[in-house]
């Protein structure tokens, strides 16, 4: 008997059916296909997940995405991690594009709950050993798993597709609100350290997904304004900054996301904001009804298939993203 191949991991890749498309496309960059399986949903909401494959000592990396109805993708992969943890899987690797919940990452006043942690406790219970995921809303979240965190960047990638089609000259970086600074510096860096604006941002506490861009920080007249954010749900904030940036003389606004999240009436604000291009990433689905004229959408399969990769081989996930080993 080889007692040596009883203790080698084989990769299995898992998915949700919350995309996909997008599970077709990381097991094509991978060559590995998806472990068939059966998901049924029973009359009360119910869902019942079951592997046609034996899981047995492998290395599996259970890929969800999280549109809405983003509860129901939520429980399907806890319900898949599982049926893996059941059923003898060697080592769990959640992978969440968008982790749900992000923005829920502190109280803001007395009485509201912390949902990022509740679903970083949900994964560890359920059986998750690891997390893979996309441009977090906010770095501490990291920390709200107990077990490693793969926190990738889709910036590279986005960065990339900007500078060739519109250059370096004459651009400027724009943050939508205050707490996006850091993460723009970082981009106003890989375009030749090009200047930095930020859009002055007021939110009611009270009312969600409705806020008020007040002002331009920073000189943005004739400038191709690069305005980047992790999220665009309702197009609230990207809207208003385009309209603000209008008003100050910006010249094109190109507008960079990970995350299309595209809630009603994301995509008719973004078509008639004024923007030239609006990029996107595919961590989630977008629905052909939402895909207007200037939206490009690039895919994140490849970085994902690469940290997948990286993980089971036990290699460098910073390299993918920042070149350095
Ligand atoms: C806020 O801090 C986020 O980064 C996004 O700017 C925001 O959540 C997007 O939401 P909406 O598109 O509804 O304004």
């Amino acid at each position: 008997m080889n007692w040596t191949t009883d203790n080698q991991k084989n990769l299995m890749l898992l998915s949700g059916r919350a995309h996909p498309e997008l599970a077709e496309a990381v097991s094509k960059e991978l060559g590995v296909p998806v472990t068939p399986q059966t998901a049924r949903d029973f009359a009360n909401g119910e869902i019942f997940v079951r592997f046609e494959d034996s899981v047995r000592g492998s290395d599996a990396f259970v890929l969800q995405s999280h549109p809405a109805p983003l509860n129901t993708w939520l429980m399907e992969q806890l319900i898949m991690i599982d049926a893996l943890k059941r059923g003898s899987a060697k080592r769990i690797t959640a992978i969440l594009p968008f982790y749900p919940y992000a923005r829920q990452d502190k109280k803001h006043r007395g009485r509201e709950p912390i949902s990022a942690r509740l679903v970083a406790d949900l994964l560890k219970t359920a059986g998750a050993d690891r997390i893979i995921t996309v441009d977090l809303h906010t770095d501490q979240i990291q920390g709200f798993f107990d077990g490693p965190v793969d926190h990738m960047h889709a910036q590279g990638q986005l960065a990339e597709y900007v500078k060739d089609k519109y250059g370096t000259e004459n651009v400027t970086v724009v943050s939508p609100d205050s707490g996006r600074v850091r993460v723009a510096e970082k981009w106003a860096d890989s375009f030749n350290g090009a200047p930095l604006a930020f859009i002055h941002k007021t939110r009611d506490p009270l009312v969600p997904n409705q806020v008020k861009s007040n002002r331009v920080v920073g000189d943005v007249e004739g400038q191709i304004c690069v305005l980047i954010d992790d999220m665009i749900d309702t197009g609230g904030t990207i809207a208003g900054a385009v309209r603000v940036l209008k008003d100050a003389g910006a010249g094109d606004v190109i507008i960079a996301t990970t995350h299309g999240v595209f809630s009603d009436p994301a995509a008719e604000r973004l078509a008639t904001c004024g923007a030239r291009e609006v990029i996107a990433t595919d961590t989630l689905p977008i629905a052909p009804e939402k895909r207007f004229e200037n939206l490009t959408v690039l895919s994140i399969a490849p970085l994902l298939a690469q940290t997948i990769q990286q993980v089971f081989e036990n290699g460098s996930v910073t390299s993918l993203f920042d070149g350095n080993a």
